[in-house]
């Protein structure tokens, strides 16, 4: 019988990452402060965890949470406070890295890399006239790296974060604004590198605008979530129509967080409750992948507190940008799946555990199978290709003396999780580009700032307060996953 996981040829195999996360190097080839910079370390137990101190000594935060208008006197800025670990500031130094790491991703025959550019390694304060050369040329530097080894890049413009500067002077993304300076600097990443780079994700996670680090709303009113989002949305749309023009056979799509919902029993208020708390994300890839707000908007926003599409802040031209900017393909992270029941919070972005599920140390609930599902659900719904740009499993590594990890929990996760991703490319028949796993070089967690919930197949030796050598060390999952790659996904079929 004919192997049914193995893929269709071309399929990009590859890892992600993102810079404040990843890249280190924060004060050094003319760098700005970015939104990321001011987060302390943490831990799930720890409350100090992202968050942001004032010069007066209050602690602001979490800043992975919108952070309430009245509590932010006008002219506060963050500051950093001796003592305290910045975990951005050095992350895990790919800045100095780079050729070793992608060597070792090249080593696995990962033909696409997905990485992000850090705005304000590019314009510094996000307002200067002219980008900083030393910045584009490190990203020159990392493309050039890659195609020695044939890797296609795949670029995040921006991952969650922005210059500190945009934050602070404009609200961030609730700000107009702030449309014309993204799409000032997308053009500078277009004229610079689209001459080797046909894959761009406008935004990460844009569903998930859930604070100060990736909407630099610090401000927050209420109605500033949505404001924010549609500022994106107009930003995304402004810039694919240029990267179209500037950059022959581009392909965009912008970043969604898909990890799923169930409704926690059969009962219709629950299903019905459940359909809800997807629409909450289903704004989002509709409004984006179809080029205009869906018909349920005006009952999203109704449910937030604002009273419809007519509140949010609009140019007239905005409607025929959004039509003419619509997405290429749809990409998205998946890592776990969730339950929701009648009277949760629609936007409760965690929802509650599966009993039917195991769960990882940080209670993510393993669902591979909800991968094939939401991979169903975004094509039916759009009609457009897909590319999972995230998946993995965070969890602690047993490193031995010289740093080698047998991360079998991570192989089994990788496995089913791949196997059902052939599932719906073989049998259900959904398109799909190709397949970033997350971190796969270990990097710094976005949700706890810590280093030791783990996502890589290559282990780096540092702890949560940046101690360590940063020796990369390739782990068991690091030879699996090469396995996989060179049969082009025929091996995942050896383990059923
Ligand atoms: C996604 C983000 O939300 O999930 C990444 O795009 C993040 O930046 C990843 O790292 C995994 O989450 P965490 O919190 O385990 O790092």
């Amino acid at each position: 019988m004919e192997n049914n996981k193995k893929l269709p040829e071309g399929f990009l195999w590859g890892g992600a990452t993102a810079d404040f996360q990843y890249e280190g190097g924060y004060d050094e080839g003319g760098r700005g402060l970015s939104t990321h910079d001011y987060e302390t370390n943490g831990s799930v137990e720890n409350p100090r965890h992202h968050t942001m101190e004032m010069p007066d000594g209050t602690i602001i935060g979490p800043a992975s949470s919108f952070i309430d208008a009245e509590t932010v006197p006008d002219e506060a800025k963050p500051v950093f406070i001796d003592g305290q670990y910045y975990p951005s500031h050095k992350a895990v130094d790919f800045y100095h890295h780079y050729k070793e790491d992608i060597k070792l991703m090249a080593g696995m025959g990962f033909n696409v890399y997905r990485f992000s550019i850090s705005w304000s390694r590019i314009f510094p304060t996000g307002e200067e006239e002219t980008p900083n050369e030393a910045g584009l040329k490190f990203y020159d530097d990392v493309i050039n790296e890659m195609a020695k080894y044939k890797m296609e890049p795949l670029i995040t413009i921006c991952h969650d974060e922005m210059p500190m500067n945009l934050a602070l002077k404009y609200n961030g993304w609730a700000s107009r604004e702030l449309i014309d300076l993204y799409v000032k600097y997308a053009k500078v990443l277009f004229e610079r590198y689209g001459d080797r780079c046909r894959y761009w994700l406008t935004f990460n996670e844009i569903n998930a605008v859930r604070g100060f680090g990736p909407t630099g709303v610090r401000k927050n009113q209420g109605i500033d979530r949505y404001q924010a989002a549609h500022n994106m949305f107009v930003a995304s749309a402004k810039t694919v129509i240029m990267g179209h023009e500037m950059i022959p056979n581009s392909k965009f799509s912008t970043m969604y967080a898909l990890s799923t919902f169930y409704p926690a029993t059969c009962k219709p208020q629950d299903v019905f409750h459940n359909m809800q708390q997807l629409r909450e994300n289903w704004y989002f890839v509709d409004t984006m992948g179809r080029g205009y707000y869906p018909s349920y908007a005006d009952d999203i926003l109704l449910h937030h507190g604002i009273e419809g599409l007519s509140e949010i802040e609009m140019a007239t031209e905005d409607e025929e940008i959004l039509n003419k900017g619509q997405l290429d393909f749809i990409s998205f992270s998946y890592y776990r799946s969730n339950i929701t029941k009648d009277g949760d919070d629609w936007f409760n972005v965690g929802g509650s555990s599966n009993p039917y599920l195991k769960e990882t140390p940080w209670g993510w609930g393993l669902d591979p199978l909800g991968l094939r599902y939401t991979m169903n659900m975004i094509y039916d719904r759009i009609q457009k290709p897909i590319f999972i740009v995230e998946n993995g499993i965070g969890i602690i590594d047993q490193a031995d003396e010289n740093g080698y990890v047998e991360d079998d929990e991570r192989i089994n996760y990788l496995q089913d999780h791949l196997s059902a991703m052939a599932d719906a490319i073989n049998q259900d028949h959904v398109p799909c580009l190709g397949y970033t796993m997350w971190g796969p070089i270990d990097l710094v967690s976005l949700s706890t700032g810590e280093m030791k919930k783990r996502y890589g197949f290559v282990y780096v030796d540092m702890d949560d307060l940046g101690n360590g050598t940063l020796k990369r060390t390739p782990k068991k999952s690091y030879y699996w996953m090469k396995k996989v790659i060179e049969s082009n996904g025929e091996s995942l079929a050896d383990h059923e």
